[in-house]
């Protein structure tokens, strides 16, 4: 199975993992490629590259909880595979974890409706490894108890949930990859940003970086890239139907590691740190194993840590510049 000649649709493809994919797949030669994202924090110039790949992408400013569009556009461009990456992440959750909630578990509920009433074949749901919660053990399979523990978490397990239980059902086609913590260019940096973005920018205008509590909280960053490889071999892949499998890279970095290995990269190694308070529902520990998506679709971590991170500074570094030139 490839993506040759066909027409797909990526929700959320205007955010940061969903617009690498973008490029993944225009790469793939489909016959339609088409996004639908509201821009809640995603921004149609993270498009840009896909649109150079593929010209004819078509974008759609609608929102996925929307099921009578949702519809037409799966019907009008006789959508065969859905990648489903829109989502209300987790910074935001805590602020508006009602919100987050609804439009997290209605996307994934309409786009299981859709795919039992037969508007398109495939559905390649993309979960998160805060589904688990902190660890109990590690690394982390597939197999360990999920016990979310913020309002993001938990409509993450139950978007999950909803895409195996419709096809324990209704058979529809389907299949779960759990990414832990992404990082890469063009991770949101504005409202609700995640870590890395934060410290960068922060480094960069020489203020005091804030780390949550006492920083010896670890996660397992995997680059974008080789997050959006994997949901290509997903889909390509028979043997990853009806079930939930991992991509990470098993290693485990602190917060306070990664802030050191940023500055050290920016050589801002004298920036101030702040410890605060801690975040609420904040995992302890993550490290994944990825033994299933290894055996299932010969899964490869391309891009090591450390390269990773310097091409996600230098691409907020240019950034930066460009926009002091412009002003
Ligand atoms: N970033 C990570 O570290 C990470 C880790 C594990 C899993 N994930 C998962 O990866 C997927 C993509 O996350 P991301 O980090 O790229 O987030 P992101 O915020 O950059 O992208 C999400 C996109 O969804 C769009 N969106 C939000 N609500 C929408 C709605 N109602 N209708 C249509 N579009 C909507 C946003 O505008 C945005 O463009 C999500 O499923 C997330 O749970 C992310």
């Amino acid at each position: 199975m490839t993506l040759l000649d066909k027409n797909v649709l990526i929700t959320g493809g205007a955010g940061f993992i969903g617009s690498h994919l973008c490029e993944e797949v225009a790469r793939k030669r489909p016959k339609r490629l088409v996004v639908v994202d509201n821009l809640f924090l995603g921004k149609k110039n993270n498009l840009k590259g896909a649109l150079r790949l593929y010209p004819k992408l078509k974008f759609y400013k609608t929102s996925v909880t929307d099921y009578k569009k949702l519809k037409e556009i799966i019907r009008k461009n006789n959508i065969e595979v859905v990648f489903n990456l829109a989502v209300v992440p987790l910074p935001a959750s805590l602020v508006k974890p009602e919100m987050a909630f609804n439009v997290n578990v209605d996307s994934v509920l309409n786009l299981c409706e859709l795919a039992r009433k037969g508007y398109y074949k495939t559905l390649i749901h993309c979960s998160s490894s805060e589904a688990y919660g902190s660890a109990q053990y590690v690394p982390m399979d597939e197999k360990h108890p999920c016990n979310p523990s913020t309002a993001y978490a938990a409509s993450k397990l139950s978007g999950d949930q909803l895409c195996l239980a419709y096809a324990r059902a209704y058979g529809i086609d389907v299949s779960v990859l759990r990414p832990f913590n992404n990082y890469g260019p063009r991770q949101n940096a504005g409202s609700y940003a995640g870590i890395i973005p934060v410290v960068i920018k922060r480094a960069l205008k020489g203020k005091t970086i804030d780390i949550y509590g006492d920083g010896r909280q670890t996660r397992d960053y995997i680059f974008v890239q080789d997050t959006a490889s994997a949901f290509i071999d997903v889909y390509k892949t028979r043997a990853a139907r009806n079930q939930v499998i991992n991509v990470a890279s098993g290693k485990e970095i602190s917060v306070n590691e990664l802030v050191r290995a940023i500055l050290h990269i920016m050589d801002a190694k004298r920036a101030k740190i702040r410890h605060i308070s801690p975040r609420p529902g904040d995992v302890r520990r993550h490290c994944g194993d990825v033994k299933l998506a290894r055996k299932t679709f010969d899964f490869k971590q391309r891009i090591r840590f450390e390269d990773g991170l310097r091409q996600t500074i230098e691409w907020y570094v240019g950034n930066n510049r460009k926009r002091k030139e412009q002003k």
